[in-house]
C-alpha cells in the first residue's frame, strides 16, 4: 500500500498543517509499506510571486517534516518540480476532466474572492493535484478537510480514465482527521496563513505565547462560568490533551470564576511541551546545512523512479508512445 501526501511551501507551517496533515502523514509511515510525501512547488506558484521566497518555503518545508519525524531512509521525501513529468500526466488527465467538475470546486472561488489572482493555474489546479497523486498510483492520501473536494475529483478522474481508456489508475482514498477535522485559529475561524491567524509551529517562542494569550475570547467576566460550546480554547486543548483532561477543562471553564488569561496559559503550557521535542529536533538538525540538499536530491531519484513506468502506461493507453 502507498501513502502519498504534500504540502504547498506558501509560507511558514501552522498548528493547522500540522494536525490536519503532517501528523497523520507520519503516523502512517510506522504502519504503510510505503510513504511518498512531497513539496507541491509548482502548486504554490498559484500564490507565491517571489523566487527567493519560494526556495526558501521549499527548504523549510523540508526541515520541517524531518523535525516533525520524516525518516528520509523508510519514507520518500521530494519537491513536485523535481518530476516534471507530472505535467505530462495533467494533460492526459485535462482531456478526460469536464469543466462542470472544476467549476464546481469551493477553492477556486474560496482563493478568488480572497484576493489570489483568477489564474488559468488556480482553476485548474485540481487536474495537477489530481496528476501528483495518480501518478504514484497512490492508495490513501492524508489531508484536511478542505482538500476533500480535491480527493473526490482526482478520483473521478482516474474513474474517467480508467472506463475510457482502461484500468491505469489506483483510486485513490483520503484520510481525513475526523476528531478535529479544522484545527480553529486564533480569531475562531479555520486557522490558515491567508487569514493571519496561525500558530506558527516553528516561530520564535515569544510570539507563539503571544499569539495564544491573544486568542480571542468573549468578555465573560472573571467570576461568571464561560461558554464551552464551540470554544477554540477547548478545540486547541484537546489536540495536546486526553479525552479525561479535556473534560475537566470544560468543566472548569463551566464553573466560573477564572479569568480567560488561566485558560490560555493552560493551553500555552501544553502547546510547548508537545512541541518541545520537535522544536529541538528542528533546531539540531538546521545545524546540517547539506541535509534538506540530500534528503530532496535523493528523493527526486526515487520519486521519477516511481513515477515512470505510470506515466508509460498511461500515454501507451491514449496512444502516444
Ligand atoms: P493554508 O490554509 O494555511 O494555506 P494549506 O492549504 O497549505 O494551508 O494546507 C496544507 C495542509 O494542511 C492541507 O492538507 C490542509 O487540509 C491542512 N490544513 C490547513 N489548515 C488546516 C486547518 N485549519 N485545519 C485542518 N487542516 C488544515
Ligand atoms: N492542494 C494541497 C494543499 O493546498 C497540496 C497538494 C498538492 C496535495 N498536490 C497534492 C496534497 C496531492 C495531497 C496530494 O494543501
Amino acid at each position: 500500500m502507498r501513502v502519498f501526501s504534500g504540502v504547498q511551501p506558501s509560507g511558514a507551517l501552522h498548528l493547522g498543517n500540522y494536525f490536519g496533515m503532517i501528523e497523520r502523514a507520519i503516523a502512517w509511515q510506522a504502519r504503510a509499506e510505503e510513504a511518498v510525501y512531497f513539496v507541491a512547488d509548482y502548486h504554490a506558484l498559484t500564490s507565491v510571486s517571489d523566487p527567493a521566497a519560494l526556495r526558501q518555503s521549499v527548504r523549510e518545508v523540508t526541515l520541517a517534516f524531518l523535525a516533525c519525524g520524516l525518516d528520509p531512509q523508510k519514507s520518500l521525501f521530494f519537491r513536485q518540480s523535481a518530476v516534471p513529468e507530472v505535467h505530462e500526466l495533467a494533460w492526459l488527465l485535462s482531456c478526460v476532466t469536464p469543466m462542470g467538475l472544476l467549476e464546481r470546486c469551493h477553492s477556486y472561488k474560496d482563493k478568488t474572492a480572497r484576493g489570489l489572482a483568477a489564474s488559468h493555474a488556480l482553476f485548474a489546479y485540481p487536474v495537477l493535484m489530481a496528476a501528483d497523486i495518480l501518478l504514484y498510483q497512490a492508495n490513501v492520501v492524508p489531508v484536511g478537510k478542505d482538500q476533500k473536494q480535491h480527493l473526490e475529483v482526482a478520483r473521478d478522474i482516474a474513474q474517467k480514465f480508467n472506463d475510457q481508456f482502461g484500468a491505469t489508475f489506483t483510486l485513490p482514498e483520503p484520510d481525513i482527521a475526523e476528531t478535529v477535522a479544522v484545527v480553529p485559529g486564533t480569531d475562531g475561524q479555520k486557522m490558515s496563513k491567508s487569514y493571519k491567524n496561525t500558530l506558527d509551529l516553528f516561530g520564535d517562542p515569544k510570539s507563539f505565547a503571544k499569539a495564544v494569550m491573544g486568542i480571542k475570547t468573549d468578555s465573560t467576566p472573571v467570576a461568571d462560568p464561560k461558554p464551552t460550546e464551540g470554544s477554540t480554547l477547548v478545540a486547541l486543548f484537546s489536540l495536546v490533551a486526553s479525552k479525561e483532561e479535556t473534560a475537566a477543562y470544560v468543566a472548569d471553564l463551566a464553573k466560573g470564576g477564572r479569568g480567560y488569561g488561566d485558560y490560555k496559559k493552560e493551553l500555552l503550557a501544553r502547546l510547548d511541551a508537545r512541541f518541545a521535542p520537535i522544536r529541538e529536533k528542528h533546531a539540531e538538525l538546521s545545524k546540517d546545512p547539506q541535509l534538506v540538499d540530500d534528503v530532496l536530491a535523493d528523493g527526486a531519484r526515487r520519486a521519477r523512479l516511481l513515477a515512470a513506468p505510470t506515466l508509460e502506461k498511461a500515454r501507451r493507453a491514449v496512444g502516444i508512445n
